[in-house]
């Protein structure tokens, strides 16, 4: 049996939705080489009524729809959560940031259960997942691409997945006074591009000047 670095299930209105992003760049590779399983199910699967309805209209009025708190207790107790860290993607939820990337990076399991209309019954927040987590501030129409953002942010931080000279930049970032190679300006080649010149500082060669600049402008 193959001992994968994480396992990762996904619960989603829209299975489809995830084909291209599990098969492309870091990520596609990391699951060809068996680190990481992700497996992705149709809610409407644990839907019981004749239409298979997930949704449903909310108590006391207002626009749109709910997901059912029944249909995802099916679907939480058929996906044995009791091994899993469980989180539904809402907007309702809590900061997604790179400190809960780290957190969950070290968690072996993860299910998570996309939202779509207004989100969840507020029964499944409170009492069926371990948390909510919303991505920004701002309004999705679903969890889908939200669960996107969390599964790559999460699964770049197992071992393994970034290649050895990616890992390595990774590292350097603490000796950059916890500087990321994003926040400071990358330029490559060529050296001039309609008069516009890379940095002197840059083709110095001088490694301890470059840092000093590259600490300065960020
Ligand atoms: Cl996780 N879901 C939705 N529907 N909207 C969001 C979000 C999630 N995170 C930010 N906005």
């Amino acid at each position: 049996m193959i001992e994968y670095v994480m396992e990762i299930e996904v619960v989603t209105l829209f299975p489809k939705m995830f084909d291209g992003f599990l098969a492309e760049g870091v990520l596609g590779r990391a699951i060809k080489k068996g680190l990481v399983k992700i497996n992705v199910y149709d809610m409407r699967k644990w839907a019981w009524n004749n239409y298979r309805a997930v949704d449903d209209r909310p108590f006391g009025g207002g626009v749109g729809m709910v997901i059912r708190a029944d249909v995802i207790g099916r679907a939480l107790k058929d996906l044995d959560i009791k091994s899993k860290r469980v989180v539904a993607l809402s907007a309702k939820g809590k900061r997604f940031n790179q400190e809960k990337a780290e957190e969950l990076s070290k968690v072996k399991k993860i299910l998570l259960v996309c939202g779509r209309y207004e989100g969840f019954d507020q029964r499944i927040l409170d009492n069926m997942v371990d948390e909510g987590v919303s991505i920004g501030d701002y309004v999705l129409n679903g969890g889908e691409t939200a669960a996107m953002v969390v599964i790559e942010a999460v699964t770049r931080l197992l071992p393994g997945v970034l290649g050895k000279d990616e890992s390595s930049r990774e590292e350097s970032f603490s000796k950059m006074d916890g500087k990321r190679s994003v926040e400071y300006p990358q330029y490559t080649r060529p050296e001039d591009y309609d008069g516009k010149k890379v940095p002197k500082v840059l083709l110095s060669g001088d490694h301890k000047k470059i840092e000093e600049w590259r600490k300065k402008r960020n």
